[in-house]
């Protein structure tokens, strides 16, 4: 069975559903808006009416697809699912509407492929093999980062994007929304934050040995109501979205339009280029934080969720060495050092942040002894020792280590068997310490990204390796096996649109590997 990610438990029986245009849907109540889903989704591509019934009869009936929301006792988890396929119904009952719609998801990777096809074809047999299938994910966080502030994304892209998530059963869409090079969302109360802080004159391309430009400038952002229509489809997914918004560094495009908020307070551009910026936000002046307050109050209007990522990796302290409102608050606030200084300027977004109800995300660089111990940690860059310790002493963290999950290489960089083969919980890490770890995501940085064709030969197929990892339990992966569901599971996305990196390519050995490594910086399409 083609299943992805792989279920926890699965029992082959005898015999096939055949889904026909006999077929109703039932529901309680409380599953509607999954059946009705399920009837858009099929109707599409069958054709068939798929009548929907709200009252679920005897559990013996036939010609049914059925959704049961069951209450706590059922012996399901969250986000689980129980899945019955037998020759005559089809049952899925889960305590939540994410695990219905899970169970739903493993079922349309059952049908037949052209499931996926977008109308009718007359001449298919819709079989569907018996199985049982009891199953739930690993981790509560199966992500996936989007950098839109280096290349603009349309939304169209991103709601393909979340189609796919729902399909292998991601849940959090981590959405980066400010960088040097862009500023892309709307904020009334700051309307230069678009008018000038989403736009650059120009672009780097051709990779970080490079000295060329696109020749073009570059621009976009997402309205409020656009960012909503983002969050809505997310949330028919059941996919989270989290903005992140970028403090203190990676903040040359706010800086742009505003300069004020910056140590030096002179004029600058919206950078072309990629890196790491010495202008940052200032720590000293006031100005920044209620700048800042007031963006993420627009900000958590828009996003109903309780996670906010702030961002906090790659902030350089030359600017602060040498600002007097810097070294000010250092004296003021008795701070070690610039070091400190960013811990303060974190805790105070922290204690903010976490006054309106939200929970608080940042890149590894924060992880401070004295920073709340309330903060959640993205463990990108570095060894685990540190990060161990962390997790001893009770911090949350989600895995996102950069030279196994991270979309942005290629494939001589990151073989996708390198992705696959991550193991988010550190080794050396006691059992009662592991559900500190909330679980996993992988980030697409799109310095060298400027077009569909790319973002997808980037992300796939290396996100559903991170979809199985996310989900399935340890026990469960097996490469091998995981490579034959991906060739068959290719079919479904040339059918949705997707063009994935060819599976002859994705995994380059020996020699060929290292013949390849001069081109890195060139970011070749292996
Ligand atoms: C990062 O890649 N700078 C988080
Ligand atoms: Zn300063």
């Amino acid at each position: 069975m083609n299943i992805i990610p792989m279920p926890a438990i699965l029992t082959e029986n005898e015999g096939k559903f055949h889904f026909t245009d006999q077929i109703a849907i039932s529901s309680n109540p409380e599953a509607k808006s999954i059946a009705l889903w399920a009837q858009k989704f099929l109707q599409k591509s069958s054709g068939f009416p798929l009548p929907i019934e709200n009252t679920v009869k005897e559990d013996s009936e036939e010609n049914y697809i059925t959704f049961l929301l069951v209450s706590n006792s059922a012996n399901i988890k969250p986000e689980g699912y129980k899945l019955r396929i037998e020759p005559s119904r089809i049952l899925i009952q889960a305590i939540d509407l994410a695990g219905l719609f899970y169970g739903f998801q493993t079922l349309r990777q059952l049908l037949p492929k052209e499931i996926e096809q977008n109308e009718p074809k007359n001449d298919i047999k819709w079989k569907i093999p018996c199985v049982l299938i009891e199953d739930s994910p690993r981790f509560s966080w199966r992500g996936f980062m989007l950098d839109v502030g280096r290349h603009f994304q349309p939304i169209a892209q991103i709601k393909k994007m979340l189609d796919q998530m729902a399909l292998f059963k991601m849940n959090r869409f981590h959405f980066h929304l400010t960088e040097d090079q862009g500023w892309r969302i709307q904020i009334n109360k700051y309307p230069k934050l678009t008018e000038i802080g989403s736009k650059r004159n120009d672009t780097k391309i051709g990779g970080w040995l490079s000295k060329q430009y696109r020749g073009q400038p570059h621009e976009g952002f997402y309205t409020q109501d656009e960012i909503q229509e983002i969050v809505g489809y997310a949330k028919e997914r059941f996919i989270e979205v989290i903005p992140e918004i970028e403090l203190p560094g990676h903040s040359r495009a706010a800086l742009a339009a505003y300069p004020h908020l910056g140590c030096l307070g002179t004029q600058m551009e919206v950078p072309s280029k990629f890196g790491i910026f010495h202008d940052i936000y200032c720590a000293g002046k006031e100005e920044t934080f209620s700048f800042l307050q007031n963006v993420f109050d627009e900000l958590l209007n828009l996003f109903p969720y309780t996670y906010v990522h702030i961002g906090g990796d790659e902030t350089p302290k030359k600017r602060w060495k040498s600002c007097p409102h810097c070294q000010q608050r250092i004296v003021e606030k008795n701070l070690d050092d610039e070091k400190d200084l960013q811990t303060y300027f974190v805790n105070r977004m922290f204690n903010y942040l976490t006054s309106k109800g939200k929970k608080v995300i940042g890149w590894n660089e924060i992880l401070h002894p004295n920073l709340n111990p309330e903060a959640v940690g993205q463990w990108w860059i570095g060894g685990k020792k540190k990060i161990i310790s962390h997790l001893r002493q009770g911090r949350k963290i989600i895995v996102s280590k950069l030279t196994q999950v991270y979309l942005d290489y290629n494939y001589v960089m990151t073989p996708l068997r390198k992705t696959y083969a991550l193991e988010p919980i550190p080794s050396g890490l006691e059992s009662k310490y592991h559900s500190n770890i909330l679980g996993v995501e992988a980030p697409l940085w799109t310095e060298w990204v400027p077009n569909n064709t790319r973002f997808e030969w980037q992300v796939f197929p290396r996100i559903i390796a991170v979809a199985e990892t996310a989900w399935t339990q340890k026990e469960n992966k097996n490469f091998q096996s995981f490579m034959t569901r991906l060739t068959a599971i290719y079919q479904r996305l040339s059918l949705m649109g997707i063009k994935p990196a060819t599976i002859k390519n994705v995994n380059p050995k020996g020699i060929k590997r290292f013949l390849k490594m001069p081109s890195i910086g060139k970011w070749p399409l292996v």
